[in-house]
């Protein structure tokens, strides 16, 4: 809890970081949380969220043999044939490799929105084989966002309403709901946008808020399926540059699938897969190395 006071009427209110208007007079008060967060005691820094019911398990996700057949008719196609990958709390992790190698197949695993053929993954050492319906669908709504190349807003809702539509899932009351998601439109930079329909948005600021919609409910994992992909140079730099400041921030673990070579910049491990299996691992001391050599 940190005090603030209310730049209009002067009441001194206790807050964990989530107010955005005075609760007496309504005014303002991003501006003196910004503050208090760029300058203030570190109890009084907005929340981001960690996840707070997260254990201390080093990895928190595992993948075991992991393997998933998909069946056209006669024809079966291999598209994971045995993938082992430990991927550490806090970690900024990209996978890159060809299209068609299977990343996209990984990530429907490792999120828990399709099954494997074989194998096993574990997020926070459970078996996701092992959850019932229920117990799945709390897991990939508390602990895990995720973010797609084509950004998959709701046309007809605002901004806004995109971002809190997860929150009314996990059974957030609504005025916390309405102030958290107004926070988190402007932790990525669009406060000013909160009522705009995707519509009414640029690609950049729609994946931005796709980014906000990741974090409701305050995950412990994001996934990132190609979230540059659609997006120009510039605008997928400035995407990545705020996944990192997130991952820096809350301690998000970043998982993102990705051709995009800014990306290795911020990766603290780049996974290369080929054919459906891990080919190497670059650790980021060998990333250095490589971008360190590459003017020479
Ligand atoms: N639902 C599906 N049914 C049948 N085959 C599929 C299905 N989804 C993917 N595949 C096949 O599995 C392989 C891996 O596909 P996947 O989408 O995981 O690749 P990717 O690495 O994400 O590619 P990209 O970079 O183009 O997104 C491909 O050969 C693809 O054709
Ligand atoms: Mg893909």
């Amino acid at each position: 809890m940190a005090k603030i006071e209310c730049p209009k009427c002067k009441k001194v209110i206790e807050t964990t970081g989530l107010v955005t208007v005075c609760p007496d007079c309504g005014a303002d008060m991003r501006e003196v949380m910004e503050k208090l967060a760029r300058f203030g005691d570190e109890a009084a820094r907005p929340k981001l969220g960690k996840d707070e019911s997260m254990t201390t398990h080093e990895f928190i996700v595992r993948t075991k043999g992991l393997k998933k057949i998909y069946r056209m008719g006669d024809v079966e196609v291999p598209a994971l044939r045995g993938v082992d990958l430990d991927i550490r709390r806090g970690e900024y992790l990209s996978i890159m490799g060809p299209s068609g190698s299977g990343k996209s197949t990984l990530f429907n695993m490792v999120g828990g929105l399709d099954k494997p053929s074989s194998g096993t993954c574990f997020i926070e050492e459970v078996d996701m084989a092992q959850l019932d319906a229920f117990e799945l669908a709390w897991l990939r709504c508390r602990k895990i966002g995720y973010i797609f190349q084509t950004f998959n807003l709701i046309p007809v809702m605002t901004a806004l309403e995109n971002v809190t539509l997860p929150m009314i899932f996990a059974g957030m009351g609504s005025d916390e709901m309405l102030e958290r998601g107004a926070f988190l439109l402007d932790v990525v930079g669009l406060g000013d946008r909160l009522h705009h329909k995707p519509f009414e948005l640029s690609g950049g600021q729609q994946q931005r808020v796709a980014v906000a919609r990741a974090l409701a409910n305050a995950p412990a994992i994001i996934l990132a399926d190609e979230p540059t992909g659609n997006l120009d140079l510039q605008t997928g730099k400035e995407i990545i540059d705020l996944l990192k400041r997130l991952n820096a921030e809350s301690e998000t673990t970043i998982i993102s699938a990705t051709h995009d070579l800014k990306m290795i910049d911020v990766s603290d491990r780049i996974v290369h897969i080929r054919d459906g299996q891990v080919e190497r691992i670059d650790e980021r001391a060998d990333i250095d190395l490589e971008v360190g050599t590459l003017g020479e």
